[in-house]
């Protein structure tokens, strides 16, 4: 069972999802965490961005794995290394390939078909499940997602907004996987909001549904 979580980079996913996990003692899934880890891993191995089969190959061999807050590449703890404006940058790149979505795609269902989890990205309740019982689709303006991640990185403003633009444009214009709320989502603007409010929002929504 996964309570899906989807929407742009700033919008808050990776917080309230964490937060509705805690509340409902569900396991977190973090899918943007594996595009990072697989970014990661072409970038050290100077791996083409636009060579999809390598970058297939590569997904595909890769062990990415989550102990506790630690995301871990081939047995490496790369939480921190991954976090960088230069993975992110990377991530959306190779995202775009469907040889890498497919194999992540794959890793997700497996894990989600063995528990119960809050998984946040940008395809879950689109392609990874789209039988989810619960999807919301978090947003917030462009405005307050830039500043958001401007005070996470410590980048200049105009950097992140500049950066922000192209990955969204990347993120929605993709052939496969691309961001778009399910046609059964819940949208929440998390504008001017806390998380706290989202999360109760969203644990609300959930226990009407009857999933807590
Ligand atoms: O934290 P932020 O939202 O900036 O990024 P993320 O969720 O860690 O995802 C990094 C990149 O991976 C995004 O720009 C997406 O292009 C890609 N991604 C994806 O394509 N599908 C997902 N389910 C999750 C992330």
């Amino acid at each position: 069972m996964v309570i899906a979580i989807d929407g742009p980079a700033g919008a808050g996913k990776s917080t309230v999802a964490r937060g509705v996990a805690e509340a409902l003692g569900l396991t977190y899934l973090d899918s943007g965490a594996m595009y990072r880890s697989v970014a990661l891993a072409a970038l050290r191995r100077g791996i083409d961005p636009h060579d999809a089969e390598a970058l297939g190959g590569l997904a595909r061999g890769l062990e990415i794995g989550f102990d506790d807050d630690a995301v871990r590449l081939d047995g490496e703890d790369v939480s921190d290394r991954i976090r960088t404006p230069e993975v992110g940058e990377a991530a959306s790149r190779v995202a775009t390939h469907p040889e890498v979505r497919d194999a992540m795609v794959a890793r997700q269902r497996s894990l989600i078909d063995r528990g119960g989890y809050v998984a946040e990205g940008r395809d879950i309740g689109t392609v990874v499940s789209t039988d989810a019982p619960l999807k919301v689709f978090l947003t917030a303006s462009d405005e307050e997602r830039a500043r958001r991640r401007a005070a996470e990185t410590g980048e200049p403003l105009e950097r992140v907004v500049e950066e922000q633009g192209r990955r969204d444009a990347r993120d929605t214009e993709r052939e496969h996987g691309a961001l778009r709320p399910a046609t059964d989502a819940v949208e929440v603007d998390t504008t001017g909001l806390g998380v706290g409010e989202v999360v109760d929002r969203i644990v609300d929504l959930a226990r009407r549904r009857g999933l807590a």
